[in-house]
């Protein structure tokens, strides 16, 4: 990346994310969901924000279609251009920390390498890594948006899973059965963990 920003000075705010996460009655944390396309990132993820948001917590998603189409829009699937989608979600989400928020990212993150960028950048604990573990047959046989049939028609190239690699987590913090469970069981699995991790009371 180019440094032309190695004259910058990093300015300390005195509204600090502790006392954001006072006023909100919460911790903040970032929950990573990762897994292949059509696995259930995005509907788990807006599943558990409404879930939160009854209980009055701040939340954003982040989720891929809709970042690609603005902050990210000028990116591809390459390995490349993935990378670099990730590394730009995990600043912003890093931002939400500190804003206060609990950050749901929903992006299928293919590359452990990437995901453990985004785990760096931020205090130990604060990132969740939610592995969304879908058989790949399941998420074809869904195909909810096509995706897998032009996939294996040849007419998009690199497709997670089929001619793109998906790197399975290794040690994530939580594993949903996406393709198994129905969605409010999923829901409650996740909501039971940050009960339990102190995010939420
Ligand atoms: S990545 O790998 O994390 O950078 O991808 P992400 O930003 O999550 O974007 C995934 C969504 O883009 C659509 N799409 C593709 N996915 C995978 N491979 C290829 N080649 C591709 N082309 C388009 C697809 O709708 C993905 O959405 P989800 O919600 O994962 O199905």
């Amino acid at each position: 990346m180019d440094k032309q920003n190695s004259n910058t000075v990093w300015h300390h705010a005195t509204v600090t994310r502790s006392r954001r996460e006072i006023l909100n009655g919460h911790k903040s944390a970032i929950l990573w969901f990762t897994g292949l396309s059509g696995a259930g990132k995005s509907t788990l993820a807006h599943a558990v924000e409404e879930r939160l948001y009854q209980l009055k917590c701040r939340t954003f998603v982040l989720d891929g279609d809709n970042v690609r189409q603005g902050l990210c829009g000028d990116l591809g699937f390459s390995d490349q251009d993935r990378q670099e989608n990730i590394r730009r979600i995990a600043e912003v989400a890093k931002l939400m920390l500190e804003a206060g928020t609990i950050a749901l990212t929903a992006f299928i993150s293919p590359f452990r390498a990437e995901r453990q960028y985004a785990r760096n950048l931020v205090p130990h604990g604060d990132f969740i890594e939610i592995y969304c573990n879908c058989d790949l047959s399941v998420c074809e046989q869904r195909d909810v948006k096509g995706l897998y049939k032009k996939a294996r028609q040849g007419d998009i190239k690199l497709f997670t899973g089929i001619s793109s690699p998906y790197e399975v987590p290794e040690n994530p913090e939580m594993i949903v059965g996406t393709g198994t469970y129905e969605l409010e069981a999923c829901v409650d699995q996740v909501m039971s963990m940050l009960e339990q991790r102190g995010v939420i009371a």
